[in-house]
């Protein structure tokens, strides 16, 4: 299950990344050397998916301290600190973003009694690491996932939770790649995902890559599906995940969990540790990012909508625990009995 290209990499000084806009018409990589193209690549969604934030926003920091001039620590950690706030600026719903810079703010503080030149040094080896733990979670993830997967499935997925949204091949989609591997005989059917289409650029792309049997859908056309008996499973990946097993994920993926609910549908979330924020009870407080209008009015760039007309335009939304069968983690797979029971074995 070879990975076919790299999301993002830390080469000679720079983060380099494939521009997840320019998909799939271009595989084109990106070098950001400073941290403002970073900052402007991660609210541009050209790097995207909770994992590859976390990732990104890591490295970022380094990009961000690679010039600092500061004589001490004190001086060090002021600016430490607005550079994390400037990237945790960039984009509010995926965790990962924040729970890598806080780790990095940690490993900071850990190391406040060493010469500056070797905490940037210990904060590059610790985001190289973020970056590690990831594409070894994806692997544990996918063993674990694809015992969920029986030959035959056909499986529903939303958004793109592959290897474009992390170091290694994916949550959602790492278990259908090692189900393959596993010589289990799959179908996928993509939700196309608007308004942004991550499913059907991204996730159909990558899909095809790995030579997946995949069929592209639009998003009103999953309940039709599901009535015909046409999916077995529905898997996707999460932005974030509360105590109680909430779910923020790219929007529409809440509307899925009611239909699956409906039509009796096993729904399973993929997701690493990184994805859970255990300070939230629930889902009720995860921010949602809320982005530019012509998102919706335009596709691909082409304005289809009047002028004049209100947008709404919310980047995630958030499913109840109720609807969830299990989350997949690298730590195991976890179902709903309740999930505020079976999930505290995560931080406990
Ligand atoms: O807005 P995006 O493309 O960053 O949203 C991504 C998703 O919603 C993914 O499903 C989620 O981050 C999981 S990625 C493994």
């Amino acid at each position: 299950m070879g990975k076919v290209f790299s999301t993002i990499e830390w080469k000679q000084g720079k983060v380099r990344l494939i521009d997840q806009t320019r998909l799939p018409g271009k595989l084109v990589y990106i070098d950001c050397k400073d941290i403002k193209p970073l900052w402007y690549a991660i609210r541009k969604l050209k790097v995207r998916g909770a994992p590859a934030l976390g990732i990104a926003a890591s490295l970022g920091v380094v990009l961000g301290l690679k010039d600092s001039t500061a004589r001490n620590f004190s001086d060090f950690v002021k600016e430490l600190d607005g550079i994390i706030r400037y990237l945790a600026s960039a984009r509010p719903t995926a965790v990962n973003l924040f729970w890598a810079l806080e780790r990095m703010k940690r490993t900071a503080l850990k190391n406040a009694k060493r010469p500056i030149s070797q905490i940037k040094k210990i904060l590059l080896k610790e985001a190289l690491s973020i970056m590690e733990e990831d594409k070894r979670a994806c692997r544990r993830m996918a063993t674990f996932g694809a015992r969920l997967i029986r030959s035959g499935d056909r499986i529903l997925t939303h958004c793109n939770a592959g290897a474009l949204a992390t170091a290694d091949y994916g949550t959602a989609l790492g278990v259908m790649y090692r189900a393959k591997q596993e010589g289990k005989d799959i179908k996928v059917y993509v939700d196309e995902t608007r308004p942004l289409l991550q499913g059907a650029r991204l996730t159909a792309w990558e899909l095809l890559q790995h030579k997946i049997d995949a069929t592209l859908i639009c998003d009103n056309m999953a309940a039709t599906l599901m009535a015909q008996g046409k999916v077995d499973k529905i898997i996707v990946g999460a932005d974030r995940i509360a105590s109680n097993g909430d779910v923020a994920n790219k929007i529409g993926t809440y509307s899925l969990a009611v239909l699956a609910d409906y039509h009796k549908i096993p729904f399973y979330v993929v997701a690493p540790v990184s994805t859970f924020d255990f300070a939230l009870k629930n889902g009720r407080n995860i921010p949602i990012e809320q982005r530019d209008p012509r998102e919706v009015a335009e596709i691909c760039k082409k304005r289809i909508a009047p002028k004049g007309v209100k947008v709404y335009n919310p980047a995630f939304d958030v499913t109840p625990n109720a609807l969830i069968t299990a989350i997949v983690t690298e730590k195991g797979i976890f179902k709903r009995r309740p999930f505020s029971k079976t999930l505290r074995r995560l931080y406990v």
